[in-house]
């Protein structure tokens, strides 16, 4: 099977009611990690790149790597870019091999979102097979690359906006903002209120009367989250546990994902809570064994817990197993 384009995956996980996984990857533990999950969980998956991991990792070792993985799991894998800047980072990937691309001017204004995406659109769909595109309107908070959104700045989509959006750039998909922000850090503490027993913050429940409203606008039309991490506490607590400091950081609840899932949302984005896992599984191997200098031993402990939080994200939240 080679790499495919996300149109199939999205009108079965629209009509079935779940949604698919993108899960971002820079390395390959984590390629491994986020495919052999997939691959357990009889699961289709989005393996996404973005111009930082491009930056990191190398674009042509990121594509042997995915194309590694399809070969290996035999799975429909989507190759897409995560945050596209402008028309010749997205043309780059779909010269490349990409078969779907997110163009990302959802912090310009309006009509040069339209026009930079109507080009975007021209050029993918006129590709040989067809690349699929995203886009965004509405703004989240939190950091890619490098554009920076404090939280307060951010501004959630308008759905008077989004027909005319869909019809005027011909995008197959739309990111928009209802409450998600990237990173580990989603909600500033004086946004949430504190669970007596536990300690810990609860977060502000997500926009579900906007997501809602944009689906009646556009019945049938698959939607993405972005910045959908849940920052699951085990993994936040191994880390505090064994020398880190992350206070306070919160997610979004997985049920209000699940929600979406169920609604019109068919793609949900995930990075922050890999890096968590990865992170967990390192620092805790290095407490257990400070004799140990070989990378396979502390960053296989790593992959494992990528591949074990892929595999819960998959059968509790997204619900994309055995849907293959
Ligand atoms: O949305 C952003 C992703 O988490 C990618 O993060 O730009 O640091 O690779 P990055
Ligand atoms: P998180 O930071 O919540 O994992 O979001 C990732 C994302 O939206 C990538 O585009
Ligand atoms: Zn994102």
């Amino acid at each position: 099977m080679p790499l495919v384009n996300t149109k199939e995956m999205f009108e079965k996980a629209y009509k079935g009611g779940y949604a698919i996984g993108a899960f971002n990857c820079n390395n390959m533990e984590i390629v491994q990690a986020i495919t052999e999950a997939a691959k357990e969980c009889n699961s289709p998956v989005i393996l996404q790149v973005s111009a930082g991991a491009r930056k990191y990792a190398k674009p042509v070792y990121l594509k042997k790597m995915v194309e590694a993985a399809v070969e290996d799991t035999g799975l429909p894998i989507v190759l897409h870019l995560d945050h596209g800047a402008d028309f010749e980072i997205c043309k780059d990937c779909i010269d490349g091999g990409f078969t779907s691309v997110m163009i990302d001017c959802s912090s310009k204004p309006f009509e040069e979102n339209i026009a930079i995406t109507r080009k975007v659109v021209e050029y993918a769909h006129a590709h040989v097979p067809y690349v699929t595109v995203e886009a965004e309107l509405g703004t989240l908070a939190g950091i890619e690359d490098d554009v920076k959104v404090e939280h307060g700045n951010e501004s959630y989509t308008r759905p008077e906006q989004v027909e005319e959006f869909v019809r005027r750039t011909g995008v197959d998909s739309l990111a928009i903002a209802i409450g998600t922000s990237h990173g580990a850090y989603k909600f500033r503490p004086e946004q949430c209120t504190r669970d007596p027993k536990t300690g810990r913050l609860v977060p502000p429940p997500l926009r579900f009367d906007i997501l809602e409203e944009v689906s009646k606008r556009l019945p049938g039309f698959p939607i993405v989250l972005h910045g959908s991490s849940s920052v699951n506490q085990k993994y936040v607590d191994i880390i505090n546990a064994h020398g880190g400091a992350l206070k306070d950081a919160v997610g979004v609840p997985e049920e209000q994902l699940r929600q979406a899932a169920r609604m019109a949302v068919c793609k949900i984005n995930i990075d922050s809570d890999l890096r968590l896992a990865m992170t967990a599984g390192i620092r805790e191997h290095f407490e257990a064994h400070p004799e140990h200098f070989d990378p396979r031993q502390y960053i296989g402990d790593g992959r494992a817990y990528v591949k074990e939080i892929v595999k819960h994200k998959i059968t509790e939240v997204l619900g994309s197993n055995d849907k293959l």
